[in-house]
């Protein structure tokens, strides 16, 4: 099972087939995951497409709820979470899709985001269908190494992750949205952060660690954490 080599053929799916799914992999792979902070409780729930509220064209047989305690960094830590899934997922020929335009149909506090889920036979592109930013406006210098982060996916794929250098690794940050903008994406940048962290630790499981240390914002960006790879 190479979770990293999904990377670069994965794309959001947006059309599925109605087959039932196993939910036994999928729930055994979420007992099992690495979250990046194991302080912050989450949980989820498997849902059908008549369970959900959706304002999307297309519609998927299954979406996970995704729901987080909230604490500093609990939307980073759920698009951590089950980005890794998202990935497992097309490995078993599921297809996913983050899904920001909907809900569930209680009104929940600890509610982050929907995941669309379902088997799929469109789940795969070549790498030069990926339309992302360059590496050069992703981190203070351009490395090879977040060729991962580069390539995840992120809410109207707005790509809001930004890394500069340090002695041992690289800090994260995430795009301090206009006014105009957080209101329509503020809110799953933290989402969006974490699934691209997702794909740096996959990538790099063996060494991948993260710590929030006490740092400032930068010009345009609001500081969230500290890695190494
Ligand atoms: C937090 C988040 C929310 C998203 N919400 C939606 C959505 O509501 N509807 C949709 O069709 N796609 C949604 N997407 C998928 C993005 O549009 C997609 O990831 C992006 O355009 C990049 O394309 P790719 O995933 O195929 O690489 C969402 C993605 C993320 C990460």
């Amino acid at each position: 099972m190479d979770l990293a080599s999904q990377i670069y053929v994965r794309k959001s799916c947006r059309k599925y087939l109605d087959d039932e799914i196993d939910m036994k992999p999928i729930k055994e792979f979420l007992s099992n995951v690495k979250p990046l902070n194991p302080e912050i409780k989450y949980y989820y729930e498997i849902l059908t497409k008549d369970e959900v509220n959706l304002k999307t064209r297309w519609k998927a047989p299954y979406y996970l709820a995704i729901y987080s305690e909230k604490k500093d960094n609990s939307g980073v830590n759920a698009g951590f979470v089950f980005q890794q899934l998202s990935l497992y997922m097309q490995t078993l020929g599921i297809g996913s899709c983050w899904v920001g335009m909907g809900s569930i149909k209680d009104n929940n506090p600890e509610f982050i985001i929907l995941m669309a889920f379902g088997k799929s036979d469109d789940l795969t592109r070549d790498i030069s269908k990926f339309k992302r930013k360059d590496l050069s406006e992703i981190a203070d210098s351009p490395d090879d190494k977040l060729k991962p982060a580069q390539l995840a996916p992120s809410a109207v794929n707005s790509q809001p992750w930004y890394f500069k250098h340090t002695d041992e690794g690289y800090d994260v940050f995430k795009v301090k949205p206009n006014v105009l903008k957080r209101k329509i994406i503020g809110k799953w940048m933290d989402v969006d952060v974490g699934i691209a962290l997702a794909h740096l630790y996959v990538s790099n499981p063996d060494t991948f660690e993260f710590e929030v240390k006490n740092k400032n914002d930068i010009k345009g960006y609001s500081y969230i954490g500290s890695l190494i790879i």
